[in-house]
């Protein structure tokens, strides 16, 4: 339920502005955002780069204005060369939201989004690097499958994000487990109906192992993204028995989120990718963090009483 109402929080411009003007916010937030713009990005990015992989997100989404749109592109290449420049795009892809690039426009909006995500896979393929599509709510699953299926003519290595609390998912791995697909498997963050998600823990969980399954056993290049033990562990052994090795899948955490566990990881040999926001627009995504542990929210409430 909690998580329910700070998802619906996340999407209300009213709760935007009085989050947003809290002095105090900005700390908590800086937890899970690595700063407001590339230069912060980047450095966060050349820590992590020692003895992980990263992945760029630049916050911004829902977006409803065709300029703005026009500016996240234009942020995503500045990003590119920048990591090509530094000598980073080695370590580092980016993750983009196509309700950022303009998916949400009333006219066209699909056409809009597939031509401006065109613009940062082409920027992608000069630096030397790849991008992830991420999945928002449900009612955007489809258009976002084929928008990644018209990218992917172009740009093999376009990845797209699955989310195992949609009943559809497991089909979707299925299809998706083809040879250099790029599907980074996670839970799903946003609030979904019964009609279309599963909403207990438990079969969340169940169908992230059937998922786990399809895309391991396939050809493709299953990108684990999960800080929930349990999966991990069992993504290790299925992994294993699919005669996987190191480099043939990566597993994937936010930032902020059990960082010792990243290390460790890493160090045992995996490849492990960080996913890192940076930008102004942090609120809707600070909000799904909050609602994924009820101990955020109380470390949040206490930052702001100043304790
Ligand atoms: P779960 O929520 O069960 O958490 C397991 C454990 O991890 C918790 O017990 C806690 O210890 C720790 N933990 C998890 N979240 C935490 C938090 N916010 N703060 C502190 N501790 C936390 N979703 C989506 O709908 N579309 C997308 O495109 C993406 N993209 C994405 C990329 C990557 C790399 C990751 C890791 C996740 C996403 N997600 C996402 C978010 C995802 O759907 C999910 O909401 C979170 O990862 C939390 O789910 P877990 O699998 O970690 O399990």
């Amino acid at each position: 339920m909690l998580r329910s109402a700070l998802v619906t929080a996340s999407r209300s411009p009213r709760c935007r502005s009085l989050v947003e003007g809290l002095p105090l916010a900005r700390p908590v937030v800086g937890r899970f955002v690595a700063g407001h713009d590339v230069n912060a990005a980047l450095r966060v990015t050349r820590t992590l780069a020692r003895d992980r992989l990263v992945t760029l997100d630049r916050l911004g989404e829902d977006t409803t204005d065709r300029a703005r749109a026009g500016s996240a592109v234009a942020a995503y290449r500045t990003l590119l060369a920048t990591l090509a420049r530094e000598g980073l795009a080695g370590r580092a892809e980016v993750s983009v939201k196509l309700s950022a690039l303009g998916r949400a426009l009333p006219a066209d909006g699909d056409r809009i989004a597939l031509d401006n995500a065109r613009e940062i896979c082409a920027a992608a393929a000069v630096a030397g690097t790849t991008v992830t599509v991420d999945m928002e709510d449900y009612a955007s699953v489809d258009a976002t499958l084929s928008i990644v299926a018209e990218l992917r003519a172009d740009f093999p290595w376009a990845g797209v994000v699955l989310q195992s609390y949609l009943r559809r998912t497991e089909a979707d791995c299925a299809d998706l487990a083809g040879p250099g697909s790029r599907v980074r498997l996670c839970k799903g963050a946003y609030d979904e109906p019964a009609s279309v998600a599963y909403r207990r823990p438990a079969e969340v969980d169940a169908s992230y192992v059937q998922c786990l399954k399809a895309l391991l056993a396939g050809q493709g290049y299953p990108m684990v993204a999960t800080h929930d033990p349990r999966l991990l562990a069992i993504a290790e052994a299925l992994a294993a028995r699919a005669g996987r090795s190191a480099g043939d899948h990566e597993y994937q955490m936010l930032h902020g989120v059990r960082t010792d566990e990243q290390r460790r990881l890493a160090a045992r040999g995996p490849r492990v990718r960080v996913y890192v926001p940076y930008g102004a627009e942090w609120y809707p995504y600070f909000m799904r963090r909050l609602g994924e542990r009820p101990a955020n929210l109380v470390f949040f409430a206490r930052a702001l009483r100043g304790r």
